[in-house]
């Protein structure tokens, strides 16, 4: 048996032990994304995990499909004693409910590529937030295109765009926008964009918005394709590819750079996903997650709003770009 004050001294001792790891053990962070079998989510994640590694707290992933799951995590955060969590979120326009309840479980917030709404529908300012120069990249893909055009020798006047949309998500609208003016400006006739909405961010929500678009533009048999980010525009590429047409005839590009269009560059033979632009999965992994632990540790707060760039990824360039971002 214990003597009383043998056990006191084992209490201390522990207590002493709890203390110690207390940076370390103690800081929790969750990682809440919307789409957690996407590669783009896989990755971000992945880097997230090496930030906790390399620092010694732990990452608590959740995947948040939808709102109910969303707030259903947070309150789970809070039980488990987590202080600060960052979101991409199902539906932007959850901000305000999300900015709540991580309020109350007392977590601090950060916002990760969708950027959250508030009730008027605006972004909510004081919530940090990591995502792409959405307008700058869609470009991107529009002067890829183009270019690729030129090497080709198409002429833009004869083309068809076909533009996988999502609208109800700032950050895709900008990107699929930011597509098209590019190249309206590099020739292609306003008359030929064709929108094909999307009822979902997903490669069947991308075949499903392209076929009808296909079926009615039967007449036109050379076409871009453009998208939110890869797997809408592999699903509007499989949709192609369904009507007859291949890489000769189509020039697609996504967003992204992550498994899904390294797996188009890897098969033997070009399919009509000529590139994608890599994003920087590693700022916005690793970087928002490190932002979030200084901030829990240090009281250091993150910048509230930070852009990030991409670079054009294809065939060519795809496994040097990857070890790049990988190092
Ligand atoms: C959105 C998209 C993802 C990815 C990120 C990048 O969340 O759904 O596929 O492009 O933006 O910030």
């Amino acid at each position: 048996m214990l003597t009383r004050k043998r056990f006191i001294g084992a209490a201390f001792a522990s207590l002493a032990a709890t203390a110690c790891n207390r940076n370390a053990a103690t800081t929790k962070i969750g990682f809440i994304v919307k789409q957690p079998e996407e590669p783009w989510f896989q990755t971000e994640w992945r880097f997230a995990e090496r930030a906790a590694r390399e620092n010694n707290f732990e990452l608590i992933k959740i995947g948040g499909t939808d709102g109910e799951r969303v707030l259903a995590g947070i309150d789970n955060l809070g039980a488990r004693g987590a202080q600060g969590m960052i979101i991409c979120a199902p539906d932007t326009r959850l901000g305000a409910a999300i900015q709540q309840r991580a309020t109350a479980n007392q977590l601090k917030l950060m916002s990760v590529d969708d950027r959250l709404l508030g009730a008027d529908e605006l972004p909510i300012e004081s919530i940090p937030h990591v995502g792409i120069s959405a307008t700058q990249i869609g470009r991107q893909v529009g002067e890829t295109i183009a270019a690729e055009a030129a090497q080709r020798g198409w002429a833009l006047s004869e083309i068809g765009l076909l533009r996988t949309t999502f609208d109800n998500l700032e950050t895709a609208r900008q990107r699929t926008d930011g597509a098209r003016d590019a190249l309206i400006e590099s020739g292609l006739p306003a008359a030929r964009v064709f929108d094909a909405p999307m009822r979902t961010s997903d490669t069947e929500g991308g075949f499903n918005a392209a076929n009808p678009v296909l079926m009615r533009q039967g007449a036109i048999r050379r076409w871009a394709v453009v998208g939110m980010n890869d797997e809408t525009v592999l699903g509007a590429v499989r949709a192609t590819e369904g009507a007859g047409l291949g890489a000769a005839d189509v020039i697609a590009v996504g967003i992204n750079g992550s498994a899904s269009a390294q797996g188009e560059f890897q098969k033997a033979q070009p399919t009509a996903f000529f590139a994608s632009i890599l994003l920087d999965a590693r700022r916005h992994g690793f970087e928002t997650t490190l932002a979030m632990y200084r901030w829990i540790t240090e009281n250091v707060e993150p910048p509230l709003l930070t852009y990030t760039d991409g670079k054009v990824m294809t065939r060519e360039n795809w496994e040097t770009l990857k070890a790049e971002q990988a190092a």
